[in-house]
Parts: structure tokens; C-alpha cells; sequence
């Protein structure tokens, strides 16, 4: 049986960059407050043209290129993300039409912060079935359209982007391992984002003050620090390996505060984790593609190393994955 192996990654981050002295022109915040509370120095945020669709769209082209693939080789489009353009079509389909991937048929998947995570395990699924699969997996955000701007609560903690990856089968050792995925609807209204108001005046909810995101803090912070020290546990002893045998780990990039705490706590050094956080900020879904990508192409993974990939997010939903490079 073939493994899911990935083939190529790619991202794509809007040209302007807002830097936390930016954000205390906007709200009463300051560089000292943001940069020790969540380690963020700065922020991607889209103008025209750099649409969910369209980063999402960039960074895929870069991973095909990576793949030596062409657009009309993919059989699949998967895309995680809570911030597209539009509602309907999805996402992946406006990818679709970018790329000219006729051959591929194409949806989003929401699972907030872990929505790449959740992808890449359904399309290891689908590659388990037939290892001659080519699916393209994004995770992509322009988060900036769904904060609210006056909030200082939130509006410093996020960003746009996008990453890809191209994934296949292939025979051997190499590919992903183990996957752990879990989800907890009960606890949805620490983290949440309203859709518009409706339009159905019997539906219409009075308590929906708009479409953009709401957290309690603290409370998040807790749950993703135990929850993604719990799912890497899980994998890594379904594996039967420790996290010492683990070369690096790319998790969701919320927070600097949560990968200290989580790294204390899988009693691990913080070099062991790939940190771009201070760059970009949170960018939910697509803070992992873009991570891998980075540390992709600057040569982090060497083949053969165990690569741990973790996230956490909105529903709550969150998860682990285990690869061999
Ligand atoms: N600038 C200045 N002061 C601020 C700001 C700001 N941007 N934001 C909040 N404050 C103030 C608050 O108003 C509060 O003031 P008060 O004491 O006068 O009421 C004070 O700072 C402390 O607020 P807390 O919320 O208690 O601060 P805390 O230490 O918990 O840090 C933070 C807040 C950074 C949001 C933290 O709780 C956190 O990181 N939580 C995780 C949330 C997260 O990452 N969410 C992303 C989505 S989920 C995910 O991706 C995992």
C-alpha cells in the first residue's frame, strides 16, 4: 500500500506588511504589550487582488512547480479556510479556474485553525485508496476581512496568507504515519465567528453583532496548549516513538506564549519548533502550509526525519500528524 508523500509546498503572503507600531496608530495598544503577550511583530495584510482565492491560488502554483506538476495532473483540490471571498462557489473551486485544473474536482473544508490539518488527513484517505492520486491541499486566510478592527482584543493577533502543498503516493518508508483528529462543538462559543445576518427575518439573531471573530483568550489558551500536547502524545505512542526521535515540529502559529507552554510540557527545547509567528502573526488555517513551506525550502527537513504537525482551532477542533520526510 502506498503512503501519502508530499510532493511539492508552496505559500504566498500579501505584499503589505502592518507592523505593531501600525496597530497603535489604530488602537490603543504598543509594540511591548503585543510583542510579550504573543511574540507578533508584524502582519501580511491583503489589498486588492490578493483575495483568499488568489494567494490560495500563488502559493498552489509554487508547490505544482515544486511537484514538477502540471494544473490539469491534479485530481483533487482540497482548501482549508473560514475567510474565502465568497460563500459559494468554494474556495477551491475559484483555485480551480485559476490554475486551469480541469481534471480536478474541488472543495473547502472548514475546520478553522487545524482546516489544513483536517485536509491533508482526508486526503491521505483518499491517496490510501488509490496511491496514483495528485491532490492539491492549501490552507489560506485573509483573516484581516473578518476582524473587527477596533477591537485590540483581537485585531492584533492576525494575518493573511497562504500555503499549499501537492501530495501522492508513493511506495516506502517515507510519507505520512499516523493521524489523530478530534473536534469538541460544546465549546464553541470561546472561539467564534458569526456568518452575515440572515436574511430569513424568523431566523435573524439579535445577538450577532457581525461576521468576524470573538474569543474568549484565556480560555483558548488553555484548551490548544492541552489539547495539542494530548493529540502529539497520542500519535507519537500509536507510533511507538518518543518525541526526542522527532526532528521538528511545525504547529499551528497562534501564539508564542502557547508553543512555550507546549513545548515545557513535551519537555522539549523551543528550537525544535518552527516559529514564524513573529512574522505573520495568526493566520488560522494557513499557518501550517506556510510554515512547511518555509522550513521546506530552507532546507529544516532532510529525508528520513520525522516531521510532527499539530494544530488547534475554532469548533474547538485539533489534531496531530506524523510524517517520515
Ligand atoms: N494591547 C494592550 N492591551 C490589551 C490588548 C492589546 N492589544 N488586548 C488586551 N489588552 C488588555 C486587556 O484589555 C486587559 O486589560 P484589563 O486588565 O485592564 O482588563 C489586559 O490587556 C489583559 O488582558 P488578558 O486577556 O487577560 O491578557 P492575556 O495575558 O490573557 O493575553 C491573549 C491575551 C494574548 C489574547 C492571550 O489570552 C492569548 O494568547 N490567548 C490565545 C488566543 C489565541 O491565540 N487565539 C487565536 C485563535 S485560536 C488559535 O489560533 C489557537
Amino acid at each position: 500500500m502506498k503512503r501519502m508523500v508530499v510532493a511539492g509546498t508552496g505559500s504566498a503572503m500579501p505584499k503589505q506588511v502592518v507592523t505593531n507600531e501600525d496597530l497603535e496608530k489604530l488602537v490603543d495598544t504598543s509594540d511591548e504589550w503585543i510583542t510579550t503577550r504573543t511574540g507578533i511583530k508584524s502582519r501580511c495584510i491583503a489589498v486588492k487582488g490578493e483575495e483568499t482565492s488568489k494567494l490560495a491560488s500563488s502559493a498552489a502554483r509554487k508547490a505544482l512547480d515544486m511537484a514538477n506538476l502540471a494544473a490539469t495532473d491534479l485530481d483533487m483540490i482540497i482548501v482549508g479556510t473560514i475567510s474565502s471571498e465568497m460563500s459559494m462557489p468554494s474556495c477551491a473551486c475559484l483555485v480551480q479556474k485559476e490554475l486551469g485544473a480541469t481534471n480536478a474536482y474541488a472543495f473547502d473544508l472548514n475546520a478553522a485553525c487545524s482546516g489544513f490539518l483536517y485536509s491533508l488527513d482526508l486526503a491521505e484517505k483518499y491517496i490510501l485508496a488509490d496511491g496514483n492520486l495528485k491532490i492539491l491541499v492549501i490552507g489560506a486566510e485573509t483573516l484581516s476581512t473578518r476582524i473587527n478592527w477596533t477591537d485590540r482584543n483581537t485585531c492584533v493577533l492576525f494575518g493573511d496568507g497562504a500555503g499549499a502543498c501537492v501530495v501522492t503516493g508513493a511506495d516506502g518508508q517515507q510519507g505520512m504515519l499516523a493521524g489523530k483528529l478530534f473536534s469538541d462543538g460544546t465549546l464553541y462559543k470561546l472561539l467564534f465567528m458569526n456568518s452575515a445576518q440572515s436574511m430569513n427575518k424568523e431566523l435573524q439573531d439579535e445577538n450577532n453583532e457581525g461576521s468576524y471573530i470573538q474569543m474568549a483568550g484565556r480560555d483558548v489558551f488553555k484548551h490548544a496548549v492541552r489539547s495539542m500536547e494530548s493529540a502529539i502524545k497520542n500519535v507519537l505512542e500509536e507510533q511507538q516513538v518518543t518525541v526526542e526521535d522527532v526532528a521538528l515540529i511545525i504547529p499551528h502559529q497562534a501564539n508564542i506564549r502557547i508553543l512555550k507552554s507546549l513545548a515545557d510540557r513535551l519537555g522539549v527545547s523551543l528550537e525544535k519548533i518552527y516559529i514564524n509567528l513573529h512574522k505573520y502573526g495568526n493566520t488560522s488555517a494557513a499557518s501550517i502550509p506556510i510554515a512547511l513551506d518555509e522550513a521546506n525550502r530552507e532546507g529544516r527537513l532532510k529525508q528520513g526525519d520525522l516531521l510532527l504537525l499539530c494544530a488547534f482551532g475554532g469548533g474547538f477542533t485539533w489534531g496531530a500528524a506524523l510524517f517520515r520526510w
